[in-house]
């Protein structure tokens, strides 16, 4: 099987080597992830978690958000705010910090956020929408995308007015993530509904939702969009990109032994200590016990034994036993 999905992408003017994305998640896409993924390579960028521009704007920004690292390839920052003043300065901190890419959030469900006006919000205020997206197209001649959610309730299949306040403001392309804000992740992804953005749009399409292997990246090709972001999918799995280029050439991919997930596993949590402290990396290393233990294809009853552990001696000591 040789479906070429994967194939070098031009966006705004840059040329990547891939059309594979890896997309931002809150609490666990800072440095050390990125840098995991980065090792196997075969992917066009990494996003960074969304940082509001008020935090960029901060005297000090805590190091997670800005951190970038030698060894990390192109970077997205995803900004999220609805100032215009305080969104173009933070484009001005995120390339001082390294931004290859600038991404405004417009899909995040989190009422806190969209209280604000913030995230989400920004779908049903086109005009505001429209406003932010000249701003920071002002800001930077770096690539510039626009992360939505598909609408999914409106019976229109996509909300047309933000397709082309996107479109008009001069964003250089679209992610569209294939559920509603109001739908979890288990929903099913609206296939059909990322197709009609791409359809209605004039700017590329990066098509986004449960990409996990390369039948499930083929589902979202098909739906005519120019690449793929994926989330959960590489968590715990950071071979995931370089597996599915694999796919794609119509190669198989070895993946590693549940050892070699052991120590990179390892590798994630002190490469996360060097960037913060060990209680603080420990802690996030709960999440990633289990997703490195899915991909080793181990249970809760392995991974919940890693949210006791107390240093990193311990963790060692863990990942010995457990992954054989
Ligand atoms: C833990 C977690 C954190 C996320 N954080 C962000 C975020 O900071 N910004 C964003 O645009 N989307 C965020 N998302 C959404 C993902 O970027 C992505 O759109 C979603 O997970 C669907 O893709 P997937 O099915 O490949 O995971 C998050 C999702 C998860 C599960």
């Amino acid at each position: 099987m040789n479906q070429t999905f994967i194939k070098p992408i031009t966006l705004g003017g840059v040329q990547f080597e891939s059309n594979l994305i890896q997309a931002p998640l809150a609490g666990v896409s800072c440095a050390p992830f990125r840098d995991m993924i980065w090792q196997y390579g075969e992917l066009a960028y990494c996003a960074t978690e969304m940082v509001s521009a008020k935090t960029l704007l901060l005297a000090k920004p805590p190091k997670r958000y800005i951190y970038k690292s030698a060894t990390e390839g192109p970077l997205c920052f995803q900004l999220s705010g609805t100032n215009p003043e305080e969104l173009h300065r933070a484009v001005d901190i995120a390339i001082l910090h390294g931004a290859d890419l600038i991404d405004l959030n417009c899909g995040c469900p989190m009422p806190k956020v969209r209280h604000r006006g913030c995230g989400s919000r920004l779908l049903s205020d086109s005009s505001k929408l429209y406003q932010l997206v000249t701003t920071l197209r002002k800001a930077t001649d770096k690539p510039l995308s626009i992360k939505i959610r598909v609408d999914g309730q409106s019976g229109d299949r996509f909300n047309a007015d933000v397709i082309k306040a996107v479109n008009d403001g001069g964003a250089d392309f679209i992610v569209v993530h294939g559920r509603h804000w109001t739908e979890d992740y288990e929903t099913e992804v609206r296939y059909d509904e990322i197709a009609a953005t791409v359809q209605a749009s004039k700017i590329p399409v990066i098509g986004n939702g449960n990409v996990k292997n390369y039948a499930s990246l083929q589902r979202l090709m098909e739906t005519g969009c120019a690449g793929a972001m994926i989330g959960r999918g590489s968590t715990g799995k950071p071979w995931l990109f370089a597996e599915l280029s694999a796919n794609d050439k119509g190669l198989t991919f070895t993946p590693p032994s549940s050892i070699e997930i052991g120590k990179l596993f390892l590798l994630h949590i002190e490469k996360l200590i060097a960037l913060e402290n060990e209680p603080r990396a420990l802690l996030q290393g709960r999440q990633f016990s289990k997703y490195y233990a899915r991909a080793a294809g181990l249970g809760p009853e392995v991974y919940l034994q890693f949210y006791t552990v107390k240093s990193l001696e311990e963790l060692r000591m863990l990942i010995d036993a457990c992954f054989i």
